[in-house]
């Protein structure tokens, strides 16, 4: 019978003795798999590990903050940030195509997570880096099959083999359930332990159009209302997640005060899953549908109309792009 603290136990001594007095490298996405990989890994050696977070610009309001300062001080790890923003939109400019924003992301990414482990690399010899890989993931990348191939899935963290590094894997033979006690056990703040998933690529497909200052503003601003509203509903727990998505590229037309608007609508792709490869369309009270239209109505000034996504998966996938 494991319990979640003889899994902390029994993880700790095994990274401790897989890395010895060396050093490691661990990149967090802000997500729960990598932030309970990096903080088990501190618990075993401490300040010879270094955190790397590449703020790609794509995040939603309030994750980087959760990881400088909420990760940080839960574990009071050495962490280094990589402000890569302009870097991305520069890549993405006048790009809209979904296959070509992953691609252009995930090769990004890696690029600026080399050039930070190049630079680590400098100034001590880390020899070793930490991977949130789940056991799900383990099982998966072997077949490879079903949804999975629509999309080409960019993880971040998810790096190249040619990379001079020897794996530390704790989570390897954990569900997502598992690693979600193992991070509460260590002390993690909630905001990280109880996230719902959120794709690697970010906002940046949560656009459909051009991912600019602009449109991340926008999806950011409303992206934070519907997620503040849906936690203030006591509804977190019932939702898989709720992408919510900016038709950048369309318009239409509403009225508002005095004067006719010509903006942009928002969609909320509220949905109820187990394992993300199906999914209904969550039933959400129209109540709260409500205060999230007339809130991001209000707020966002270039959004005037709320659309609801009702589609299962199949057909739809989750995410728009
Ligand atoms: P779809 O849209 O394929 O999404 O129904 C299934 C699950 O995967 C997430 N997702 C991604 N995660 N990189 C990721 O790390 C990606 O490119 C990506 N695309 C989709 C999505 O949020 C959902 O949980």
């Amino acid at each position: 019978q494991w319990t979640t603290s003889s899994i902390v136990d029994d993880q700790v001594r095994r990274i401790a003795e897989q890395i010895g007095d060396g050093r490691a490298i661990c990149g967090l996405s802000g997500g729960v798999d990598s932030a309970v990989a990096g903080a088990l890994v501190q618990r075993a050696i401490g300040d010879r590990l270094t955190c790397v977070f590449v703020d790609h610009g794509l995040l939603r309001a309030g994750e980087r903050t959760q990881v400088e300062r909420d990760f940080v001080s839960a574990t009071g790890v050495n962490l280094v940030t990589v402000d890569a923003r302009e870097r991305f939109l520069d890549a993405l400019a006048g790009v809209t195509d979904p296959e070509e924003k992953r691609k252009i992301i995930g090769r990004e990414f890696i690029r600026v997570f080399e050039q930070a482990e190049r630079d680590l690399k400098a100034q001590g010899d880390y020899k070793f880096l930490v991977q949130g890989t789940l056991y799900p993931d383990v099982v998966e990348s072997g077949g490879g099959e079903g949804t999975a191939n629509i999309k080409s899935h960019h993880n971040v963290g998810g790096l190249p083999d040619d990379l001079q590094f020897e794996l530390v894997e704790p989570l390897r033979l954990l569900f997502k359930d598992e690693v979600r006690r193992v991070g509460l056990e260590l002390g993690l703040p909630a905001t990280i332990v109880g996230r719902q998933p959120f794709p690697g690529p970010g906002l940046g497909i949560r656009i459909i159009g051009e991912v600019n200052q602009q449109s991340l503003e926008i999806l950011r601003t409303a992206d934070a209302i519907a997620r503040e509203e849906l936690t203030a509903a006591g509804l977190d727990q019932e939702i898989w997640q709720c992408p919510v998505v900016l038709l950048a590229d369309v318009r239409s037309v509403g009225v508002q005060g005095d004067g006719r608007t010509y903006g942009h609508p928002i969609v909320l792709r509220p949905v109820s899953s187990e394992d993300a490869m199906t999914a209904d369309w969550t039933r959400l009270p129209y109540e709260v549908l409500e205060r999230i239209s007339t809130r991001i109505t209000n707020e966002v000034p270039e959004v005037n109309r709320v659309v609801l996504d009702v589609t299962s998966k199949p057909p739809g996938t989750i995410e728009w792009e």
